[in-house]
C-alpha cells in the first residue's frame, strides 16, 4: 500500500469505493491536463513542462492518490499522458489502479479520427497498454461518442479482451440510462464517467449518477471543476460561474470563505457529496492545485451548504 505522507493532505480522507475488486481512494487525479499548457488539444496546444508533470504524477501518488483516469489521446505535440505516468510512476504501486479510455481516437498530427467500430478497440487497448509498460489495463472505460446510439457490440468487444485477460473491469463514459442498460446486459460495469458538477448537473447524468448509486456502480464525473466552462478552462479561475449562474458561484465563494478553502475545493467537495460512489479524478499540471483538491477530500459540507449549492442526491 502507498503510505500516506508524513505531512500535507491525503487523499484517503474522503474515503474509499471498490471498482470490481480495486480498491481506490475517492479523491483520484485525471490526467488530461498533464500534456498541454491551458485547455485545448490540438496543433496549437503549447506542451506541458515535462519535469512538473512528472513531479505532479509523483507527488499525487505521494498524497495517496491511487485512481489515475487517462488515455492514449490524451497527448500534445511533445507529450503522452500515458508516457509521463509509465516514466513517473512504473514500476507501479500495487495499490495504483489506472483507469483508460478507448473509442475515440487521433491520428499522430493530433486530428480526431472516425469513431472506432469495435472490433477496432484491441488496437486501442494495445495501444494503452504499450504506453503504459503494462501487461493488462486494471480499468478501460468505453467512452460512447455521441452518434453512436446503442453501445451494445463495443461494450461485448471490451467484454471479450477482459475475457482474455487483456482488461480486468470495464466502464462506461458519456452515456444515458439507456446505454448503461445496454452494457449491463452485456457485461459487469464498475464505473461510469460522465460530465457533471455543480452548475452542469443535467438530468440525464443525474438519473446515470443515481441508478450508479443503486447498482454498486462508481459514478465518476469529469469537469467538476471546470465545469459548464470545460474546455474554456476552470469556471472558478475565470471569475466564478458563467454569467446565468452568478448566485451559484457567490455562494460557493461564501462557503469558500466559511471554510478556508478556495472555490475549486468547494466543487470537489460538492462532488464527493453527492454519494458514496462518487469518484473526484480534478485534473491539474499544477503542484499547489494538486495539494489543494487532495485537501478537498477533507471538506465536509453541511445540509445547508449543500441546498444552497444546488440538490444533493446523496
Ligand atoms: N470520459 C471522458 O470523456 C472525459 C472527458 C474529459 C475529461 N476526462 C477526465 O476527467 C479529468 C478531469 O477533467 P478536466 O481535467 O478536464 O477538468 P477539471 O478537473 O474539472 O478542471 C481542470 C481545470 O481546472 C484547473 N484546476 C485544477 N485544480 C484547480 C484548483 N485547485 N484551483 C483552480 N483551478 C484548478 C486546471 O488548470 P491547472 O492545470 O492550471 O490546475 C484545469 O484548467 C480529466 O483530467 C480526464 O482525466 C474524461
Amino acid at each position: 500500500m502507498t503510505q500516506p505522507p508524513d505531512s500535507g493532505p491525503s487523499a484517503a480522507a474522503a474515503g474509499t469505493w471498490t471498482l470490481g475488486d480495486l480498491v481506490v481512494n475517492r479523491l483520484g487525479f485525471g490526467a488530461m491536463r498533464l500534456t498541454q499548457v491551458g485547455n485545448a488539444f490540438g496543433a496549437d496546444a503549447i506542451p506541458s513542462d515535462r519535469s512538473q508533470a512528472i513531479a505532479v504524477l509523483r507527488r499525487a501518488v505521494e498524497l495517496g492518490v491511487n485512481h489515475i483516469d487517462t488515455a492514449a489521446f490524451y497527448f500534445s505535440a511533445l507529450r503522452s499522458a500515458n508516457e509521463l505516468i509509465n516514466t513517473a510512476l512504473a514500476p507501479y504501486p500495487d495499490d495504483l489502479v489506472i483507469v483508460t479510455k478507448v473509442g475515440p481516437g487521433r491520428d499522430i498530427y493530433g486530428e480526431w479520427v472516425d469513431r472506432a467500430r469495435p472490433d477496432q478497440l484491441r488496437g486501442q487497448v494495445e495501444e494503452n497498454l504499450r504506453q503504459l509498460g503494462r501487461d493488462h489495463l486494471d480499468v478501460v472505460n468505453y467512452r460512447r461518442q455521441a452518434s453512436v446510439g446503442e453501445i451494445t457490440d463495443h461494450v461485448g468487444a471490451l467484454a471479450e479482451l477482459r475475457d482474455a485477460g487483456l482488461i480486468r473491469h470495464i466502464g462506461i463514459s458519456g452515456v444515458e440510462p439507456e446505454h448503461l442498460s445496454q452494457a449491463l446486459a452485456v457485461t459487469p460495469v464498475v464505473c461510469v464517467q460522465n460530465a457533471y458538477s455543480i452548475d452542469d448537473q443535467r438530468p440525464e447524468s443525474a438519473a446515470v449518477l443515481r441508478r450508479c448509486g443503486e447498482q454498486g456502480i462508481a459514478f465518476v464525473p469529469f469537469f467538476a471543476i471546470a465545469g459548464a466552462g470545460r474546455h474554456r478552462g476552470p469556471a472558478v479561475s475565470q471569475g466564478g460561474a458563467p454569467p446565468e449562474r452568478g448566485s451559484l458561484a457567490e455562494a460557493v465563494a461564501a462557503i469558500a470563505g466559511t471554510h478556508g478553502a478556495t472555490p475549486a475545493q468547494i466543487r470537489l467537495a460538492w462532488t464527493l457529496h453527492q454519494g458514496p460512489h462518487v469518484l473526484a479524478i480534478p485534473g491539474t499540471g499544477s503542484p499547489g492545485h494538486l495539494a489543494e483538491n487532495v485537501a478537498a477530500g477533507a471538506i465536509r459540507l453541511s445540509a445547508p451548504e449543500l441546498a444552497s449549492l444546488g440538490q444533493s442526491v446523496a
